[in-house]
C-alpha cells in the first residue's frame, strides 16, 4: 500500500539554517571584527535571473552579511566585467563572488568563471573547485545540489549503496550532484536529453533528482514507488505559477518523500551561498 509522500519542506530547513548562519556571522564579527561578504555581478535583463539575484542580496542582509550588487547590460565588453572581477579578488570586503549564469552569448562563460579567485569562488564553479570535489575534498561545493545534501542529511535518507538518478548534466546542477551522490557512496546514473529509454533508468532510482527546466516531465510513471524525488526545476507556467519538473500531484502518492515547488530546493540554494559565503570569511580569518 502506498501512502502520500512526506513533503520534504526546503523552506522551513533554510529558514532554520539562516537563523544559525546569524549566529556564525555576529560571531565572526565579535571575535575578528570581520562581517562577510558577497558580490553578485548580473549581466542583462533575464527577468528569472534579476529575482534570483535580488533574492540573494536580501537574504545576505538578513543574515547580516554584507552585500552589493553589480548590473551590466547585456552588450557590455567582457573586459569590463573581468576587470571587475579582478577588483573583487583585491578587495577585503568580499569574501564571496558570484556571476550569475547564464551569461550573454558573447561571454565566455568559463574564462569569468577562472578569472574569480577560487578562494572567492562561494558557487564553486571554478575548474579548481570543481577539481577538488570530482577528487571528493570539496572546498565550496555549489548551492544547489550542497542545499540537496543538506535536505538528505537533514531527511534522514540513506545514500550508501542505493540506486540514484539524475536527470540533467549541467556544470550548475547535473554534474556536482552526480559526483556528491558518488562521493556518497550511491551508485550514480545521470540521464539526460540523449538517453534511450529513460524511463528505465528513472524506474530504478531510488533517488531521483530531477534537473530538466522542462514542467511536469518527470511523470507519476517514471517513479520506482517509494522513492525519494528531489525536484530542482524552476518553471514558469502560462498563467505565470511556478512548477517543477515532477508532476508533483500524481508523483506524491507513488513516491515515499518529495520535494515542493516552490518551498522545496530554491530556497535551499540561497542558504548554502551565504553558507559558502560564511566558511570563505572564516577561512580568511583564519578560523
Ligand atoms: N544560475 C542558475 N543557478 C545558478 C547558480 O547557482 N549560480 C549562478 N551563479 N548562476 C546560476
Amino acid at each position: 500500500m502506498i501512502m502520500t509522500a512526506q513533503i520534504i519542506d526546503g523552506k522551513t530547513l533554510a529558514q532554520t539554517l539562516r537563523a544559525g548562519f546569524k549566529k556564525r556571522v555576529e560571531a565572526l564579527m565579535a571575535a575578528q571584527g570581520v562581517r562577510p561578504g558577497l558580490a553578485v555581478i548580473l549581466v542583462g535583463e533575464d527577468p528569472a535571473s534579476i529575482v534570483y539575484v535580488n533574492n540573494k542580496v536580501r537574504a545576505c542582509e538578513e543574515a547580516g552579511l554584507y552585500s552589493e550588487k553589480w548590473r551590466y547590460p547585456a552588450d557590455v565588453a567582457p573586459a569590463v566585467v573581468l576587470e571587475k572581477i579582478a577588483g573583487l579578488n583585491a578587495d577585503p570586503k568580499v569574501h564571496g563572488i558570484l556571476v550569475q549564469l547564464p551569461l550573454p552569448a558573447h561571454f565566455d562563460e568559463a574564462a569569468v568563471l577562472e578569472a574569480i579567485s577560487p578562494q572567492k569562488d562561494v558557487d564553486g564553479f571554478h575548474a579548481e573547485n570543481v577539481g577538488a570535489l570530482a577528487q571528493g575534498k570539496p572546498r565550496f561545493i555549489p548551492c544547489t545540489p550542497y542545499g540537496v545534501m543538506k535536505m538528505f542529511a537533514q531527511g534522514g535518507i540513506d545514500l550508501s549503496g542505493r540506486e540514484a538518478v539524475v536527470i540533467g548534466r549541467s556544470n550548475i546542477v547535473g554534474k556536482p550532484m552526480a559526483l556528491l551522490l558518488i562521493n556518497a557512496g550511491a551508485t550514480v546514473t545521470v540521464c539526460h536529453s540523449r538517453t534511450r529509454d529513460l524511463k528505465a533508468h528513472t524506474r530504478r532510482a531510488d533517488i531521483l533528482v530531477a534537473a530538466v527546466g522542462k514542467p511536469h516531465f518527470v511523470t507519476a510513471d517514471m517513479l520506482k514507488p517509494g522513492a525519494v524525488v528531489i525536484d530542482v526545476g524552476i518553471n514558469r507556467l502560462p498563467d505565470g505559477r511556478l512548477c517543477g519538473d515532477v508532476d508533483f500531484d500524481a508523483a506524491k502518492e507513488v513516491a515515499r518523500q518529495i520535494t515542493p515547488v516552490p518551498g522545496g530546493v530554491g530556497p535551499m540554494t540561497i542558504a548554502m551561498l551565504l553558507a559558502n559565503t560564511i566558511e570563505a570569511a572564516e577561512r580568511e580569518a583564519g578560523q
